[in-house]
């Protein structure tokens, strides 16, 4: 079998071979970093999710090998595919900051600034991107959206205000559920996330909507106002479930479990559980299993550094590597001059706390004026 040509794209200058057929966003991925642009709607695991918010924005600003025009308008990377050859801009490009900037002011057009109360607090994507790409000031002066409450039964609590109408939660509900109670009526800036009818969500796998869900719109009941996310601790934990993965995270004070979600990969999305599918959790290993007794717990979940949420859980860092003594061939580094021995000034028989008045020349040249 003939191997697979792959493609070369290059993108912030760092060129990556990838599959045809991968879109500019997993390739960045695949370069990691700073370099892949920001997702908001676009879920890896999501079928057809994507190019509903426009924050992945990038510059093509060479086609193809074959066609090197540069495309008139930034594109959405989670919905472009690569051509071999072709280059893109994302942070280098000064266009895709500038257009960044306008995406995050758009989406927080509408949203509630209560971040202080909100339970998605240091894990709100919409929170990062603001913090990055967002402006100081708000340029509306109209009334901001509001909406009569919805009531999406025991577990899951609607914020409709804080919804960027991103549909992640309505694809989780179509493809994880048997059947999927709600969606997006109406349009424009009547949209809304609603179950029509006010009908309970109560699929197994329906608490999965609060893990994909950017923002705070779709919070856990069970954990609401109990507890900031960076004073607990999160802790890798399974136990055998005959409906899912069982592996999770379980947020922890002490003994007591807070929260349990699934496990997530660094883009914010729920990682593969080690059996090789999506480890999307069912309600009863999210809602009802909240004593540290019902689960093995495996050990801390390694947090990025640059999360709040690693606050106070720093690991201990391996010391550096002490490489002078590699380079000298196993000799210790030592002292190269001690600064007494070349100093007229620092000389250790002058004890500065002795002499009356200021320190003069004298005081360490006998023979100075
Ligand atoms: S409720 Fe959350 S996941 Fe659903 S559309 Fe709104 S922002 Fe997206
Ligand atoms: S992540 Fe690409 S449009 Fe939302």
């Amino acid at each position: 079998m003939s191997e697979q040509q792959l493609f070369k794209v290059t993108i912030d200058n760092i060129t990556v071979e990838v599959a045809p057929g991968t879109t500019i966003l997993n390739a960045a991925r695949q370069i990691g970093g700073e370099v892949t642009p920001p997702a908001m709607c676009y879920y890896s695991k999501l079928k057809d999710s994507g190019g509903k918010c426009r924050t992945c924005l990038v510059e093509v600003s060479k086609g193809s090998e074959k066609d090197p025009r540069p495309m008139p308008k930034l594109v959405a990377s989670c919905r472009t595919t690569v051509m071999d050859g072709m280059e893109v801009k994302n942070i280098t490009s000064p266009r895709v900051i500038d257009a960044r900037a306008g995406v995050v002011e758009f989406l927080l057009i509408n949203h509630p600034l209560d971040c202080p109360i909100c339970d998605q607090a240091g894990e709100c994507h919409l929170q990062d991107l603001g913090y990055e790409h967002g402006k100081e000031e708000t340029r509306y002066e109209f009334q901001r959206r509001s909406f009569h409450k919805v009531d999406l039964g025991e577990y899951i609590q609607l914020h409709m205000t804080r919804c960027i109408l991103c549909y992640r939660c309505v694809y989780t509900a179509d493809q994880l559920t048997d059947s999927r109670e709600h969606g997006v009526l109406d349009r424009g800036d009547h949209a809304q996330i609603a179950t029509m009818i006010q009908k309970n969500l109560k699929n197994d796998f329906i608490g999965n909507v609060i893990d994909v869900c950017p923002v705070g719109a779709l919070t856990d009941k069970t954990f609401r106002f109990k507890n900031r996310v960076w004073f607990t601790k999160p802790m890798d934990a399974h136990r055998d479930c005959s409906k899912c993965c069982g592996e999770v995270q379980l947020w922890m004070r002490g003994d007591e479990v807070y929260r349990v979600t699934a496990r997530k990969d660094e883009w914010g999305e729920v990682k593969e559980s080690s059996k090789g599918s999506t480890g999307w959790i069912c309600n009863d290993c999210r809602f009802d299993k909240k004593h540290a007794s019902d689960w093995i717990i495996e050990g801390p979940t390694n947090v990025s550094r640059h999360s709040v949420i690693s606050a106070n859980h720093y690991q201990k860092l391996e010391q550096p590597k002490e490489t002078v003594t590699e380079v000298m061939n196993g000799i210790e580094p030592r002292l190269f001059m001690n600064i007494h021995d070349v100093s007229e000034v620092n000389q250790q028989h002058v004890q500065l706390s002795l002499i009356d008045g200021p320190a003069t020349g004298k005081v360490f040249n006998k023979n100075a004026d």
